[in-house]
């Protein structure tokens, strides 16, 4: 009830955009005390932790070695090397059954990644990374490394993670595991040198020439300070090594654990006190295929013998920052853990593989024993293996999770014995479902939470803050938006358009329980986009870091009615330009395709004869035979436009059907050039719906409100029929109206309240996208005792493309003041892209 009585002031607001206050450029935000809104949980903003560009390795976990165990080389596993490819094995996709032979092209250098051999006279040296001698079972390849006679000195040299950070007055711990013979060199020499040469650390160990594997550890002591150090270790004399789990950590790590984290990035995230943190993904639970998916058990232990495994995001996961780690960190930082388990199926956009019968019951023990491990008795066999890993007492694991971004009727049978199994031996869990909104919702029992994600532009976040005010009524779950961001350019202005989304999961929080940003970390070697970012040295949040921190840390206990009546309404965009056909991945033919207005028919060709004449070829391989056009490839996506015509409200119907390939066909309208157009999307999602879509300035969002679950047969002709009035767009498939959509009008002004009832403040919240200030009359209905003076949290910024950077990390956070005047009416201005919190003090009436 509170909840549609919250919508109904939003829609109020919306009703009287620029329609009663248009003269005025004031506009009016009122604030109704007596209007109660849903409580506000504190579970609400969480993370979400994957080990996607070196979030972990070369990021959270300490260490300095990259690729230190020489394990890199290794293959997904279940894939085989095929002509430069690893290959997944043909195995029909849980989704569609479609056999997808997943392959990812496997570069054989990779076992050397991060290793180089030098010798000091030029010479070549000669070694390999070999698994004929390994030292652990579970990590079997080491370095061997041959030392000829005439060589005085062989340095195997380890770059880090582009680069290792050293400080001057530290301490950094080096451990490594050498075995050689009596014939070999009697000591090592470890240092770290920059690039330019120049020394900063240096020690010699003696080396047991026992012929057995022996570990070593030495303390570095660094006498300069830089980020572009390498480890190097010498060998003299002649003679034969094998070298493994090279491994450099510094003696500070956060909370001073072992094997632990980075003290900076470690403390940068637990600023944002995160009501939970969810873990390990994302796609990587899914994996490539079955077998590449996280292995929770091999991510726990001696951090030697955990095999990692390449992460489907290109690259090789050490697990140093395990499940122990994961759930220690959880509890050092008073979060509580999401643990999600893979639901017995790999990612669908990968090989999409599944097990079943007993091959899924133990997917399912597996999910088990994982909660056993974080909460189970000592007693029980992994309650006590977590007691043998130093940590007798449970670990606050809240959440799980079955599976990830997973669809489709399989994945609803498979949830709900999942749900069985894990709810009766732990009712106290909160499950969570991986379903979006799909229909398949409807097959899967016991729904607790769901768990939408949007990666989508910036206008399709301002333009969507009011999604979840009028959430259908067939999903009755809560929400969880377990990942979300605004893609393009990282900026103040796509920040500002999460936070205008965020003013709407607030406003919904009775539904939406959790919300957390994707991806949380990125070393700067793989840009600049996520929400921390860091290189080897330092740290920084993006500026939706400082929002997100600023939504936080200003969480009231429950909204209050707020009512935004925008003085003069932004323009309502509707599609204008060229049309145009392709395909998505899929090899179609098209015919008797027309172009309406009113009645008039605009176009029409229906063998499409005048192809070469009318139309151009921007993408793909198009012929026209047999009196239709037909798209030959099922690896390229196929680009038509109709030439030098514009049209804006039409209708456009054709005949279409699907040879084969991922998804189906696309249909374009409003084209203003190949970077910037909208489209009918039918066969979205590798097949799974018809949806439209939109182009902005090159990046592709997908436009829609709670998507359909209709996908295209092959071999069967279907009447397509797309109507575009305005900003209302309908798509009809065989004469029935398969998806409907209103393109909503650009505002980039947002308002929500609540009530802090600790502090008896009332915590006005303003999002303002726009170039200009935002000038504003708040006025205060049902409070009384209004403060005149009041707390004021600015995030601001006189450029929309402004963003935090290595250079000027602090150049646009939060800034704090007090306003004067404040009372039951008072007039607020927001400056130009920026986010307001203000928290005034009052009583409700
Ligand atoms: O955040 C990156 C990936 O995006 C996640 O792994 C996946 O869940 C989503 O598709």
């Amino acid at each position: 009830m509170r909840h549609n009585h919250l919508s109904h002031l939003i829609l109020l607001a919306i009703l009287s955009l620029g329609c009663g206050c248009q003269n005025s450029s004031l506009d009016i935000i009122e604030i109704d005390g007596n209007s109660i809104g849903d409580k506000i949980p504190p579970s609400l903003y969480g993370v979400f932790f994957e080990e996607i560009t070196h979030a972990g390795d070369g990021g959270l976990y300490a260490e300095m070695v990259q690729n230190r165990g020489f394990e890199d080389g290794t293959l997904p596993s279940g894939a085989i090397l095929k002509d430069g490819f690893a290959c997944a094995p043909a195995k029909h996709c849980y989704s569609n059954d479609s056999i997808n032979l997943f392959k990812i092209k496997w570069d054989e250098d990779k076992a050397m990644n991060a290793w180089e051999v030098h010798t000091a006279d030029g010479s070549i040296a000669q070694y390999k990374v070999i698994t004929n001698s390994p030292l652990d079972k579970a990590t079997p390849h080491s370095l061997y490394i041959k030392l000829q006679d005439h060589q005085s000195q062989i340095s195997v040299v380890n770059r880090g993670y582009w680069g290792m950070s050293v400080e001057n007055g530290k301490k950094y711990i080096l451990s490594f595991w050498l075995k050689s013979s009596f014939s070999a060199p009697e000591k090592v020499i470890v240092s770290l040198k920059s690039d330019k040469g120049e020394l900063s650390a240096y020690e010699e160990t003696k080396i047991k020439n026992n012929g057995k594997w022996n570990k070593y550890q030495t303390i570095l002591k660094p006498e300069k300070t830089g980020n572009d150090y390498n480890l190097y270790m010498d060998f003299a004399n002649k003679g034969e090594i094998y070298l493994d789990h090279v491994s450099l950590f510094p003696e500070e790590t956060f909370n001073n654990r072992e094997n632990g984290l980075r003290n900076d990035i470690a403390n940068y995230l637990a600023e944002l006190k995160p009501a939970f943190i969810r873990w390990p993904g994302g796609c990587i639970v899914e994996g490539l295929t079955m077998e590449n998916r996280v292995d929770w058990k091999k991510t726990i232990g001696d951090p030697m013998k955990r095999p990692g495994e390449y992460n489907l995001w290109g690259y090789r996961s050490t697990y140093g920052f395990g499940y122990h780690e994961f759930l220690q960190y959880c509890e050092d930082i008073n979060s509580d853990a999401m643990f999600v388990c893979n639901a017995g199926m790999s990612c669908l956009f990968r090989n999409g593989d599944y097990v079943e019968g007993k091959d899924l019951d133990a997917i399912i023990q597996d999910a088990l024993d994982a909660i056993e491990y974080a909460i189970g008795d000592v007693n029980t066999k992994w309650g006590a293996e977590r007691a043998k890993n130093g940590h007798p007492a449970a670990f606050p694991l809240k959440y799980v999770e079955i599976g990830n971004e997973n669809v489709g009727p399989r994945y609803a049978e498979h949830y709900k014995l999942f749900y069985k199994a894990i709810k009766e031996k732990y009712p106290q869990l909160t499950l969570i479902c991986a379903l979006m909104f799909h229909p398949e919702i409807k097959q899967a029992g016991t729904l607790e939470v769901i768990d939408p994600h949007y990666y989508e532009t910036a206008d399709w976040f301002y333009r969507n803050s009011n999604l979840y005010d009028n959430i259908p009524p067939m999903y009755t779950s809560d929400i969880y938006i377990g990942e979300y961001a605004a893609i393009g350019n990282p900026s103040i202005y796509s920040s500002l358009a999460e936070a205008a989304f965020l003013t709407g999961v607030e406003r919904n929080a009775d539904r939406v329980r959790y919300v957390s940003y994707a991806p949380l970390f990125q070393n700067a070697h793989h840009g600049k986009e996520h929400l921390i970012i860091y290189n080897n040295e330092t740290v920084y949040g993006r500026t939706n870091y400082h929002i997100l921190k600023m939504f936080s840390e200003n969480r009231p206990d429950f909204n209050l009615g707020t009512k935004v009546n925008i003085a003069i309404a932004p323009e309502q965009e509707h599609p204008v330009g060229q049309v145009g056909l392709g395909s998505c991945g899929s090899v179609v033919s098209y015919k008797d395709f027309k172009i309406e207005k009113g009645g008039e028919v605009l176009y029409q060709s229906d063998n499409f004869e005048d192809f070469e004449k009318n139309w151009k070829v921007s993408n793909g391989d198009w012929n026209v035979k047999n009196g239709m056009l037909t798209h030959n490839l099922s690896d390229r996506d196929g680009y038509i436009w109709l030439d030098n015509r514009q049209f804006d409200n039409c209708t456009i119907s054709l005949k279409a059907m699907k040879h084969s390939g991922r998804e189906a066909f696309r249909v374009f309208f409003g084209a203003q050039g190949e970077s910037d157009f909208f489209m009918a999307d039918l066969g979205s999602h590798q097949n799974e719906s018809v949806i439209f879509g939109e182009r902005k300035n090159g990046v592709s969002t997908s436009l829609f409100d709670y998507r359909n679950t209709t996908s295209i047969r092959t071999g069967e002709w279907y009447d397509i029929r797309i109507e575009i009035q305005d900003n209302n767009w309908k798509c009809y498939l065989n004469g029935d109206l398969s998806y409907e959509y209103s393109y909503a009008p650009l505002y980039r002004r947002y308002a929500i309240s609540g009530y802090d009832s600790e502090n008896k403040e009332l915590v006005v919240k303003l999002v303002n996208g726009e170039q200009e200030k935002w000038k504003s009359m708040i006025k205060l209905d049902n409070v009384v005792n209004v403060g005149g003076t009041a707390k004021r949290i600015t995030l601001a910024t006189d450029s929309a493309n402004a963003e935090n950077s290595f250079d000027d990390p602090e150049k646009i956070v939060p800034h704090e003041d007090s306003i004067t005047g404040v009372g039951k009416s008072f007039k607020m201005v927001c400056p130009a892209n920026s986010f307001t919190i203000v928290r005034i003090s009052c009583e409700l009436l």
